[in-house]
C-alpha cells in the first residue's frame, strides 16, 4: 500500500499579518512550504507528494517545483474556501483504491521524520491517526461571554497537531458525508470522522517544536529554532 501527503498550503495567512501567505515567506531564502516538502521528500516511507494550494499561487508554487525538483510530488490541486474543503479536494484526488493518507499543515515545518513514521505505523492498527502534545497551560472552557463554563483535567486534554492519518476510505467517506450535511468548516480531518463516528482515533505524541506558524511570534521562533538547527 502506498503513503501519501497531502500538504494543504491554500490558506491565506490572515492572523500573522504578512504580506503574503505564511507558507510563502522566506527565512534564510527558503520558503516555510520547501522546509515542510524537504521533510516529506526525504522521508524514506512517504511515496507520494499532493500540494494544495490557492490557483492565484500557482506560478510561486511552479517556480518552487521547477527550482527544487522534487521527485515525489505527484500533484498540485487547488483549494477551497475552508480548510475542510481543501482537504477534501486533496484526498479525492487521489485515484488510488486503498492508501494510507497524512494530512498535513504546509506551516508546520518542524514535523519530525519520527512523527511521520509513527503516524504511518500506526496506521496498520488504525484507520485514523491524530497528532496531539501535552497542554501545560490549564484549557478552561468559556462562554460567548467569556464566562468560564468548565475546567477539564488537564491530564485528558492535548493539543492537536498535524499530520492527521487515515486510511484512504475512511476520510474520503468522512469527507463525503460533511459535504452532504453542508458542512464545510471544520478545521481538522479527525474531527470529521469523530463526527461521524467512523473510526477509533489514536493519538500519537507529537513534539513542541512541530509549531503551526500562526502569528508573528511564531515567525520568530521558526527563525530561533532554524538558528539552533544549523548550530
Ligand atoms: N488551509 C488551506 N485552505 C484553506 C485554509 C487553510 O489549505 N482554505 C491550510 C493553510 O494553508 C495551513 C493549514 O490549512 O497550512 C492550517 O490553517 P491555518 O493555520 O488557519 O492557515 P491560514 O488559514 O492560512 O491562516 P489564517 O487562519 O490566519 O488566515
Ligand atoms: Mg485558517
Amino acid at each position: 500500500m502506498k503513503n501519501y501527503a497531502i500538504i494543504l498550503a491554500s490558506g491565506k495567512g490572515e492572523r500573522t499579518g504578512l504580506d503574503v501567505p505564511k507558507q510563502f515567506f522566506s527565512i534564510n531564502d527558503r520558503t516555510i512550504l520547501e522546509y515542510t516538502l524537504d521533510i516529506f521528500e526525504s522521508h524514506n516511507e512517504i511515496d507520494y507528494i499532493l500540494i494544495v494550494v490557492n490557483s492565484l499561487f500557482a506560478d510561486r508554487i511552479n517556480f518552487i517545483l521547477e527550482k527544487n525538483n522534487y521527485n515525489k510530488v505527484k500533484d498540485v490541486i487547488f483549494g477551497g474556501a475552508t480548510r475542510q474543503i481543501s482537504s477534501y479536494n486533496g484526498v479525492n484526488a487521489i485515484t488510488e483504491i486503498n492508501a494510507k493518507v497524512l494530512i498535513h499543515d504546509a506551516v508546520r515545518p518542524f514535523v519530525s521524520p519520527k512523527t511521520i513514521s509513527d503516524c504511518i505505523k500506526a496506521l496498520d492498527n488504525y484507520k485514523a491517526v491524530n497528532v496531539a502534545i501535552d497542554s501545560s497551560d490549564t484549557i478552561i472552557e468559556v462562554d460567548s461571554h467569556n464566562i468560564l463554563k468548565s475546567v477539564p483535567q488537564r491530564r485528558y486534554l492535548r493539543r492537536c497537531q498535524t499530520p492527521q492519518g487515515f486510511d484512504l476510505c475512511t476520510i474520503k467517506k468522512a469527507h463525503e458525508l460533511a459535504k452532504n450535511d453542508g458542512i464545510d468548516n471544520i478545521t481538522d480531518d479527525c474531527g470529521l470522522i469523530l463526527k461521524y463516528n467512523l473510526a477509533d482515533i489514536f493519538v500519537v505524541q507529537g513534539s513542541v517544536y512541530n509549531i503551526k506558524i500562526t502569528y508573528p511570534l511564531d515567525i520568530e521562533i521558526a527563525k530561533l529554532i532554524l538558528k539552533k538547527e544549523s548550530i
